[in-house]
């Protein structure tokens, strides 16, 4: 198996990386979806909870994803790819990774600010620098939910990206993510390190 990233595809770790913030992104949204709707109880607050417990995970894993990212080579897109189609996937990568790191962070002041701690866990107290400030509490929780619909749609459009790419441009792009080892057509053959 291919643990790291080559010249033509994404290795292991990567893949897994990505897939599971995928899975953690469907699971923090449909609770926050359903914690919003739902009356005052015990199960709405432990809604509350695991929504934030699995934004500090998102928040921990986009971190190792960076690391891991730093230390491996990028595939790059496939030759021909025009100038402009590979600025605007390098900014729109770079703000889908802001977005998952900036969100955690905008969640936790709010909470805190709200005077609703990040318990990560039921174990690990995450104090914030802020303390309780119910102006800066609101002013997040504005934050919080604009980055939503900017990630949503950050997202859609990335699906569609890939999704042009491999029923249109019939390349190599989204086969080389895939979760299992897809045989490639040999489209992306660029050396990484000549890029
Ligand atoms: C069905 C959903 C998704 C599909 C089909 C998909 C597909 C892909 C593909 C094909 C690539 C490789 C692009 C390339 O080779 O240049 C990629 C990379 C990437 N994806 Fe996704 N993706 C999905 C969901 C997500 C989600 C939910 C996020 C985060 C919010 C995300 C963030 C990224 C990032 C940041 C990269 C760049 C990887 C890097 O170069 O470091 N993707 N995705």
């Amino acid at each position: 198996m291919l643990i790291g990233n080559t010249a033509e595809r994404f290795g292991f770790v990567t893949k897994t990386l990505h897939w599971l913030t995928l899975v953690l992104l469907i699971g923090s949204f449909t609770l926050a979806v359903s914690m919003v709707n739902m009356p005052f109880s015990p199960r709405k607050l432990e809604f509350y909870s695991w929504h934030k417990w699995v934004g500090v995970t998102i928040f921990l894993v986009v971190l190792l994803r960076l690391g891991w990212r730093l230390i491996n080579p990028v595939p790059q897109p496939p030759q021909g790819t025009p100038p402009w189609q590979r600025r605007l996937a390098g900014w729109s990568h770079a703000a889908l990774y802001a977005i998952l790191i900036v969100m955690p962070v905008t969640g936790w002041i709010m909470s805190s600010a709200l005077n609703l701690p990040v318990v990560y866990l039921g174990l690990i107290h995450i104090p914030s620098p802020f303390g309780v400030d119910r102006a800066l509490g609101e002013t997040m929780k504005v934050v919080h939910l604009s980055l939503a619909i900017a990630l949503l749609t950050l997202v859609a459009v990335h699906v569609l990206a890939a999704l042009y790419h491999h029923f249109v441009q019939r390349d190599d792009v989204l086969r080389r993510m895939l979760p299992w080892p897809a045989r490639l057509k040999g489209t992306n053959a660029v050396n990484w390190k000549t890029q």
